[in-house]
């Protein structure tokens, strides 16, 4: 008889090697409360067990807030006619590096809408190549500026950058339709075809989806984890659907599930992404803490293993605005710091700055392409 996922999650706990199928994961993230504790310790003690406690800072800075596509969940969506634009210079996103590389941070997220024209393209490239000569291999780049052609993103790898996070979203063909208008700029395959690019472009590839919208089912969270892990990926970030209150989506409100809901399938997707890729890093993210003030401990302590400190100036920050709710924080990188290594020790984990963050699964993947493995 096939072992209950409970069951599964205790043999984990004790190192066994359980494989989660898709009905293991529609049970786990349909049931009861009394799954979490277990989850939580089968997560944290197998990411543990792989990674050890450390937590990589990964400095974000939104470089620009202009978007060419429509989606219909977010705030940065082209037709949202009331956002004040910006897009940074390079000279301020190569001193909004500096100012995170004084407090030890070595890993950095340039991130955008999608621009497709040459102009932003290029600025990122020149930002790459001054960080290049200015840090060498010592700054860790991860990109997400959006689909983007094949050539463009050799461009940017020749220039430095070596991580790349585009978000599937979801994985179901027809929620994806859903959920992004019909105009030909939001297509399925076209993104399915740009993550395929990333990684036969020899890029660490990143991806996420987006986690209780409406019209989304247990189902199609199982077929989402499900495939993250056929696509292999090296890193992820689940956000939790926050309503944009000048966004088409937010209409449907009622058709999601409540805000603390989400939060605990955000948690439980975390937890069992963990389990199924022991060695990627799973970044605990902004969207999360938006919704949870303990958001950051909690994904932590469900598997998260990457912690996203704000470099974005300030004056800029507040319109780099996906969903309601974002408020200002600090402009000062020490005491962010400061801040998220008391709640890493309160937990029994520790921030690592000083290291640019290649996720061992990357690592052990080239090790063993270049084995023949
Ligand atoms: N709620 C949560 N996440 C959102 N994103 C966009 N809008 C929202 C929202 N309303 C996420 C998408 C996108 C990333 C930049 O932000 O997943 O990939
Ligand atoms: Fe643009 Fe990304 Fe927002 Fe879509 S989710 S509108 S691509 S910023």
């Amino acid at each position: 008889m096939s072992l209950l996922v409970e069951e599964k999650l205790e043999k984990l706990v004790q190192g066994g090697t359980e494989t989660l199928t898709k009905r293991d994961l529609t049970d786990a993230l349909s049931m009861g409360p009394s799954i979490d504790g277990l989850l939580a310790r089968a997560a944290h003690t197998v990411l543990l067990r792989t990674l050890g406690p450390g937590v990589c800072p990964t400095g974000i800075i939104e470089i620009s807030n202009s978007c060419q596509k429509n989606c219909l969940y977010c705030g940065l969506r082209r037709g949202n006619s009331t956002l004040p634009r910006y897009h940074m210079t390079v000279e301020e996103i190569v001193s909004a590096i500096e100012n995170g590389w004084r407090h030890g941070i070595r890993s950095f997220l340039l991130q955008s809408g999608e621009l497709l024209g040459e102009a932003h393209a290029g600025s990122v490239v020149e930002v790459l190549r001054r960080v290049a000569g200015r840090w060498g291999d010592e700054a860790g780049m991860v990109l997400s500026i959006g689909e983007l052609p094949r050539r463009t993103l050799e461009e940017l790898g020749k220039a430095g950058a070596h991580r790349y996070l585009l978000r599937i979203e979801t994985s179901e063909q027809e929620l994806y339709n859903r959920i992004h208008p019909k105009d030909g700029l939001h297509r399925f395959g076209a993104r399915l075809q740009c993550l395929a690019d990333l990684g036969e472009t020899g890029w660490q590839v990143g991806s996420g989806v987006l986690v209780g919208v409406p019209w989304q089912t247990v189902e199609s969270l199982a077929s989402d984890l499900l495939f993250l892990r056929d696509r292999d990926i090296d890193m992820c970030g689940f956000h939790p659907w926050i309503e944009h209150s000048d966004s088409p989506l937010a209409e449907y409100r009622d058709l999601a599930p409540e805000r603390e809901a989400r939060v605990r399938l955000t948690l439980r997707m975390t937890a069992l992404l963990r389990l199924m890729m022991p060695d990627i890093d799973i970044y605990a993210t902004t969207a999360l803490q938006m919704l949870d003030p303990d958001g950051p401990e909690k994904g932590l302590l469900h598997g998260a293993n990457v912690l996203m400190p704000g470099l974005t100036p300030s004056k800029y920050r507040l319109n780099y605005r996906l969903f309601d709710g974002r408020t200002a924080v600090p402009d000062d990188p020490g005491r962010v710091m400061a801040a998220m290594t008391a709640r890493c020790s309160a937990i029994g984990r520790k921030l690592m700055p000083g290291e640019p963050g290649d996720p061992l699964h990357y690592i052990r993947r080239i090790l063993s392409v270049r084995a023949g493995g």
